[in-house]
């Protein structure tokens, strides 16, 4: 069993999927963290705009990194996007994350992954596929509010300014810009809270099932 959960930033995808790997007893990867310790690994380098400075992250990007402090800054989530648009990049990812679906970890019998090209690429004919969206400001509503609860310092629209850029390169880059798979179910989150979106994906599993 394979989920593909896609959508733009603090859509939701993070709650979602925890809740459905915990459901179904699914291995679970949030792709956005390989990309965002790739950011990271390239800001230490370099530029990460650069091809080759990201390209040297990609391929020293080891397990290890997926664990570490600040890959849920702001400024690693804008240096993943930056890397995420250069289709170099995206080949070393992809096979990893084609791995970790065919092969998940601690013997579970399927995974769910989140990203934004998961339904499209990375997974094409998995058995599920979503696509949550919101409209950007009911996402830096949420970011707010989440980073004021970790004690965080947060500018509303700074946020807002940082999750529109970020769509606009997410969307707009050449290589699996985020976008629907044409077989996804799409949930427009904005009026929903998280407990009302697991409800409408289980629904919607559960009647494919
Ligand atoms: O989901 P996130 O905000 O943690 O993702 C960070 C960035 O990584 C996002 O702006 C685009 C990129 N990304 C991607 O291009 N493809 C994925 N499957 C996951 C993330």
């Amino acid at each position: 069993m394979i989920i593909a959960v896609d959508g733009p930033a603090a859509a939701g995808k993070g709650t979602l999927t925890r809740k459905l790997a915990e459901h179904f007893n699914l291995a679970r990867l949030d792709t956005g963290m390989i990309y965002r310790a790739v950011g990271l690994k390239a800001l230490k380098i370099g530029d990460p705009v650069d091809e080759k400075v990201a390209v040297e992250a990609a391929q020293l990007l080891s397990f290890d990194d997926l664990d570490q402090q600040g890959l849920r800054d702001e400024a690693a989530g804008n240096a993943a996007s930056q890397v995420a648009a250069i289709p170099a990049v995206r080949d070393i990812l992809l096979k990893f994350q084609r791995n970790f679906a065919a092969n998940p970890p601690n013997d579970k019998i399927g995974a769910v992954l989140d990203g934004r090209d998961i339904g499209t690429v990375v997974c094409p004919d998995a058995s599920y596929k979503l696509f949550i969206l919101a409209s950007p400001e009911v996402r830096a509503e949420r970011r707010y509010k989440e980073l004021q609860e970790r004690g965080e310092e947060a500018i509303r629209s700074a946020i807002l300014r940082d999750i529109i850029d970020r769509d606009e390169r997410d969307r707009s880059r050449t290589v699996a810009p985020l976008e629907p798979a044409t077989d996804a179910e799409v949930i427009d989150t904005s009026d929903m809270d998280a407990d009302a979106v697991y409800a409408a994906a289980l629904n919607y599993i559960s009647s494919r099932m």
